[in-house]
């Protein structure tokens, strides 16, 4: 079985090739990413408008790249939600196009189920591979630019939701916190470089820390906009006071994960922990749980494999084929900007 993946949430317009033999091993033939972060530098943050145009510029040249590795390919997955509509528009046009012209059908797959599903294939191009094992019940973390959600996995097709975020999404909070400290869209990568060299000397807030499973970013989030502003009042904003800034949110974020995260592994006897999403990019947060919780029991996804990608869409495809079987297939379907999973 071939899959396309197609990626086209936010600003990574991604086109992937999926190959599963009868033994359930896996190949990936292809995983092309245009990113667009330099696009949306200068405004600080995601231009919905624009990352539309890019996507509608990119897709074909990425689909250049891979079109002859895609020959007889059977299905294409496609994340029709969640995401920001223009970027989705532009993702649906194309891949309707393409499925007409390959005489396919298309598997509408949910953007979350593909972080979920990132941590399960080494990114190693043209090798069979198994997929990675893992114990359940489960948890499963995804921390991404729009969403901080724990769930709890029975296995791979059943899951209760814990809890979300109320407000900012983590991935969102290290954007905005790295806007206030002068640095360069995405914030994340930043933080986290900068988190190295500094000391969490700051102390922060841990907002709904005791109220079960919810998450809160955004007084956390204003608490360092109030240092920020202190420290710009009397001219101590420098190069020093930045990193240990810097540290002090990001580690009052992983405590914060870890807390919910230990009640939850307690509460639910969980025998593993999944974490997916741009934010499981960040190695500091891979080190600490591993450090917390054993490194055999957590699974993160590779870097590359973190942040939005065609394989991780083709991957949950894969899923939910093997879920519905046909039922999964369609030959037109709706975006869905705020599908839930
Ligand atoms: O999953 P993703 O690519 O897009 C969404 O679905 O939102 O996540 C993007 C988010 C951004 O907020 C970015 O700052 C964050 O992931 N991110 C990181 C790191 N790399 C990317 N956050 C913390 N540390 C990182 N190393
Ligand atoms: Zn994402």
């Amino acid at each position: 079985m071939k899959i396309i993946g197609v990626e086209t949430t936010c600003d990574e317009t991604g086109i992937a090739v999926l190959e599963v033999d009868q033994k359930e091993r896996f190949r990936i033939l292809a995983n092309e990413i245009a990113s667009q972060y330099k696009v949306h530098q200068p405004f600080g943050g995601v231009v919905p408008i624009l990352a539309a145009r890019e996507h509608k510029k990119n897709l074909p040249i990425l689909w250049s790249k891979v079109e002859s590795i895609a020959k007889n390919a059977d299905f294409i997955a496609f994340s029709y939600g969640a995401g920001l509509a223009p970027a989705l528009i532009q993702g649906k046009e194309f891949v309707l196009k393409l499925a007409k012209k390959l005489k396919i059908k298309i598997v509408p797959v949910n953007h979350l189920a593909g972080h979920f599903y990132s941590f399960l294939l080494k990114n190693k191009l043209k090798k069979w591979q198994k997929l990675k094992e893992i114990e359940f019940p489960c948890l499963g973390l995804i921390i991404s630019g729009g969403h901080t959600i724990l769930y709890l996995f029975s296995d791979y097709y059943h899951k209760k939701k814990l809890g979300e975020t109320l407000d900012d999404a983590l991935g969102e909070a290290f954007d905005k916190v790295a806007r206030m400290l002068g640095l360069s869209y995405p914030g994340g990568p930043w933080i986290e470089k900068l988190a190295k060299r500094g000391k969490p000397l700051f102390s922060l807030p841990k907002p709904v820390l005791n109220q079960g499973y919810k998450f809160s970013f955004a007084g956390l989030k204003t608490a360092v906009l109030e240092i920020v502003e202190d420290l710009k009042t009397f001219g101590k904003l420098n190069e020093d006071n930045i990193k240990n800034l810097a540290s002090s949110f990001q580690k009052t974020c992983f405590e914060i994960i870890i807390q919910k995260l230990d009640k939850a592994m307690k509460e639910y006897q969980a025998k593993s922990i999944v974490v997916g999403g741009g934010v499981a990019a960040n190695r500091t947060l891979k080190n600490w749980l591993e450090n917390y919780f054993g490194k055999k029991i957590v699974y993160f996804p590779e870097k590359i494999l973190a942040t939005d990608n065609g394989l991780n869409i083709a991957l949950a495809g894969y899923f939910k084929i093997k879920k519905l079987g046909k039922k999964a297939l369609v030959k037109n379907f709706d975006i869905h900007p705020r599908l839930p999973w």
